[in-house]
């Protein structure tokens, strides 16, 4: 789903400027294929044009003794112009089959850009829906494009399965991008005794003949990089949170000791609390988490509803994750390379959650804490401006995003602070998000230029001089 931009395309507009037709840009131009990138300055290949995403069905079946995924991703999607081809982004295993609206099509695989080429057998008529249904099965091979595994990451039992940012791809085809969001239900059928993990609500747990099918849905509209469909053998306990929040825990029963010593499991409530009252209201209907005992992996995700943790984590990393849900999840990026506003966000979330509670030091503390930096190399990384994918997630972005936000309460006083994240919150939920928008909304809640502010602590490659501190 997108959200489009402001048009002249109202029929009454059309009507009375006698546009009808050229405005419409439907003037008899033959279809022609979509786009085959959406031009991320990072991930250049990523995104397919032509098209938008309504919703993604993912009805698989994963055998963790074979290591194989199987089954079929049926996509809904509205063509935003007359289509004779499109593309998906998919790097999963052997499709064996592909159709469109329920006919077979023709589907080339694109090695070289992680795509599918799919020619429907009619061109596709701008506005209209269309379904697209991919069928495949082997074994999902993770990618790793910016630190960490991401993909579906098989395990002893079962699989780690993480997006961000480019690894949904390897286990079910789509739009890749952070801002075509779609709702999504996921379908997935295990072997007896395992349990699957999904974002959203879980609809359905029936046993079946050959193992069990869990349904689960989120109709809150996420990115790719934010799906998941974990696989383990879990201790799962349900619990409500602030509001009526229904939480859904699932443990890895050799991570659960530690999962209690950690106490950030049973913060949850305390932190969406928290975070509710400073943010705004928590932005979806059902949270939680998974718990894995995978320390090697060593990460956290904030999957939408559900962040991922490879092992037991501390109140201070579930706030980071919880912070996600409303910058990164429901705030969502345009662009890779804003990734500071999802990062430094929530590291400052963190900060302040951590602050609040006393456990740590105000978040003014971890300001300065960030300036004793000295590595030239720490202030060479602009937190909004990286330069490839391997300064994505750099230190940087976190933490000197971050502090630009500390900075920034202290230039701005706390009051004005708290209002801007507020606003960015309730105004910037429904369409992508830029670095501009969010320095133009800094702006005018302060009434007042901040552009040399900004230039110094998220473009500039050193560090601040003394009077932006
Ligand atoms: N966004 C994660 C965080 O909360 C970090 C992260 C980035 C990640 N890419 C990942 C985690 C891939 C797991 C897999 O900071
Ligand atoms: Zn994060």
């Amino acid at each position: 789903m997108r959200v489009p931009s402001r048009s002249v395309s109202s029929p009454l507009l059309v009507a009375l400027l006698g546009l009808s037709g050229v405005a419409a840009g439907s003037a008899a131009a033959a279809p022609s294929p979509g786009a085959e990138s959406a031009k991320d300055r990072i991930y250049p290949t990523i995104g397919n044009g032509g098209y938008d995403v309504q919703h993604y069905d993912l009805a698989l079946d994963y055998r963790p003794a074979a290591k194989r995924l199987s089954g079929t991703a049926t996509i809904t999607a509205r063509a935003t112009q007359d289509l004779s081809r499109f593309t998906l982004d998919y790097a999963g295993p052997a499709v064996s089959a592909v159709t469109v609206d329920g006919r077979p099509a023709p589907v080339l695989r694109v090695r070289r850009t992680r795509k599918l080429r799919i020619t429907p057998p009619v061109p596709i008529t701008s506005g209209a829906p269309f379904v697209v249904a991919v069928t495949y099965a082997g074994r999902p091979r993770p990618t790793s494009t910016a630190g960490p595994d991401e993909g579906f990451i098989p395990t002893r039992r079962g699989a780690v399965v993480t997006s961000e940012p480019v690894g949904a791809k390897t286990w079910f085809p789509g739009n890749d991008v952070p801002f075509d969001k779609a709702a999504y239900t996921l379908r997935m059928t295990v072997p007896r005794g395992l349990d699957v993990v999904g974002n959203g609500v879980l609809r359905s747990k029936v046993p079946g003949a050959t193992g069990t099918t869990f349904t689960w849905v989120e109709d809150q509209p996420l990115s790719t990089y934010l799906m998941t469909a974990n696989v383990g053998r879990f201790r799962v306990s349900t619990s409500t949170g602030p509001g009526g929040i229904p939480i859904y825990d699932a443990v890895a029963p050799a991570a659960a000791e530690q999962t209690r010593e950690e106490g950030g499991i049973a913060a949850q409530p305390d932190i969406l609390a928290v975070f509710s009252k400073r943010f705004g209201a928590y932005p979806f209907t059902t949270s939680g988490s998974t718990v894995f005992d995978e320390p090697a992996l060593g990460f956290a995700l904030e999957n939408q509803s559900r962040p991922t943790y490879s092992s037991a984590p501390d109140a201070s990393t579930v706030a980071h994750e919880l912070a996600h849900q409303w910058f990164g999840d429901a705030v969502t990026l345009r662009r890779w390379s804003d990734i500071w506003l999802n990062e430094g966000f929530a590291t400052w979330a963190q900060w302040y959650y951590d602050a609040h509670r006393k456990y740590y030091f105000p978040t003014r503390a971890n300001l300065r804490g960030v300036l004793r930096i000295e590595d030239r190399a720490f202030w060479n990384v602009a937190p909004a401006a990286p330069r490839s994918r391997a300064e994505l997630f750099d230190g940087a972005v976190y933490f000197r995003g971050a502090a630009t936000l500390e900075a920034l309460r202290g230039r701005i006083g706390d009051a004005r602070f708290t209002t801007l994240l507020r606003r960015w919150y309730a105004e910037h939920r429904a369409a992508p998000t830029t670095t501009r928008q969010f320095t133009a909304l800094a702006e005018e809640v302060a009434g007042r230029d901040l552009t040399p502010f900004f230039r110094a602590w998220l473009y500039a490659h050193r560090k601040p001089a003394k009077r932006f501190r």
